[in-house]
This record gives C-alpha cells, sequence and structure tokens, in this order.
C-alpha cells in the first residue's frame, strides 16, 4: 500500500486539487484508492462523494488501518495549510511520499521554500522514509516553462517533481468529482501525462487489475 500525504503550510496552492485529480488518475490505471481529508472545510470529502471514492474526514481510524478495511492499494491525505507540530510530524511518518504543491508565485516559493525547510528537519524524514516531491503549479503556459521550473528548483533546493499549467480546467475537478482528461482543455493530455508521472515518482505504476 503507497501512503502519500499532499501538504504546504501556504493555502491555495492546490493542495485539494492535485489531490482529486491524483485519485481520478489512480484509478484510471487500475488502482484502489481511498482518501482521507484533514482540512475542516471538508472540500476533498465534497468530492469524493461526488466522485464515490472512499474516504474519511479525519482520523476517527489510522491512515493504515483504513486503506485496510476499504482495500484500497493507494491512500491520498489532503491536509490543511495549518497542519504543524505534532500532527504534521504524525502524518510525515507514515507517509511514503510527500508532495508539496506550490504555485509560481514569489510569496509561495518563498512560504514553501520555508515549509521544506521545516519538513526536513523531522526525524523521520532525515531517516529517508518518506520521498518528498515538490510540484510547481498553476504554471504560467505564456512564458517560458524551464525558467518557471529553474527558478522553482533554486528556490526550493529540490527537484520539481510535475508541472501543472494554470487552467480553469482544474476548478472542475473538485465540482464536477471528474478528472481533467473529460474536459475540453486542450492540453488535457500533457496534464494526465505529469499525474502519472507524479504517481510514478510515488512508487504506483499503471497495473492491469
Ligand atoms: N492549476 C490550476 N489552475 C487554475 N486554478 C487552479 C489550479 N490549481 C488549483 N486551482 C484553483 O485554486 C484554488 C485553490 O486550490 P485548492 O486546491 O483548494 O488549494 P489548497 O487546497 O492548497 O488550499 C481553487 O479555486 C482551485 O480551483
Ligand atoms: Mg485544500
Amino acid at each position: 500500500m503507497a501512503f502519500v500525504l499532499v501538504t504546504n503550510s501556504k493555502g491555495g496552492v492546490g493542495k485539494t486539487t492535485l489531490t482529486a485529480s491524483l485519485a481520478l488518475t489512480a484509478q484510471d490505471i487500475g488502482h484502489h484508492v481511498a482518501l482521507i481529508d484533514l482540512d475542516r472545510q471538508r472540500s476533498l470529502s465534497q468530492f469524493a462523494k461526488l466522485a464515490t471514492i472512499p474516504y474519511q474526514s479525519g482520523l476517527q481510524l489510522g491512515p493504515r488501518k483504513f486503506a485496510k478495511k476499504k482495500g484500497a492499494g493507494l491512500l491520498l491525505i489532503d491536509t490543511k495549510a495549518t497542519l504543524r507540530g505534532r500532527e504534521l510530524e504524525e502524518a510525515v511518518a507514515h507517509a511514503d511520499a510527500i508532495i508539496v504543491p506550490c504555485t509560481t508565485s514569489h510569496v509561495d516559493i518563498e512560504a514553501t521554500s520555508r515549509f521544506l525547510k521545516r519538513l526536513r528537519r523531522i526525524k523521520d524524514l532525515k531517516k529517508g522514509r518518506a520521498h518528498l516531491v515538490p510540484v510547481l503549479n498553476r504554471v504560467r503556459l505564456s512564458a517560458s516553462l524551464s525558467n518557471q521550473i529553474a527558478h522553482a528548483e533554486l528556490k526550493l533546493h529540490a527537484p520539481i517533481g510535475a508541472w501543472f499549467p494554470a487552467t480553469k480546467a482544474f476548478e472542475d475537478v473538485l465540482e464536477s468529482g471528474r478528472g481533467i482528461q473529460h474536459s475540453r482543455y486542450a492540453r488535457r493530455n500533457e496534464v494526465c501525462e505529469n499525474l502519472e508521472k507524479l504517481l510514478h515518482l510515488c512508487g504506483l505504476n499503471h497495473t492491469t487489475r
């Protein structure tokens, strides 16, 4: 079972959107998925209902127990922006991979850089248990992609695992419970490739369920 945490202390960077999109892509490539929503705003829970994906709001059951109960091969956890201290350490302790979405905005990159520093100080991460995967979201396709990625990598001191364009098509994912591949967005194949790449970086490959 792969346990993937999606977190950043910055709000509005795409944690919930990417968690939902990853869940749908993982299902498409043959994985059983379950979701845990650790944000009181419950946006991911709303999405899970629409998409009929098993979910839990909060941690009534421990993550591994919950995933086992639902027969999930992938458990995705979406967090609130203010997850810190013990709560953050506990979530990190269980994770196989930690996805940290960030936008291209200067303010978000600075805040994410500080958050990554905090994450790297956590004992379980130091021991190399979890794989840290920064993701660049809301990339402007009117500007150079490689420049935006190089700038983020320089500031975050880590390779960017995947990138996603700024597009309204993403807003529909949470609202409709349907993946971006069902949208009319011209670059949807590129987005899907990046979602699969991200799953691959988290240790999940195509299955023939
Ligand atoms: N790549 C993107 N392009 C355009 N809008 C996006 C993108 N990713 C997220 N959004 C929008 O940004 C807002 C914040 O995203 P959300 O996933 O709720 O962030 P977080 O969970 O980190 O607070 C939402 O309105 C969402 O639809
Ligand atoms: Mg959110």
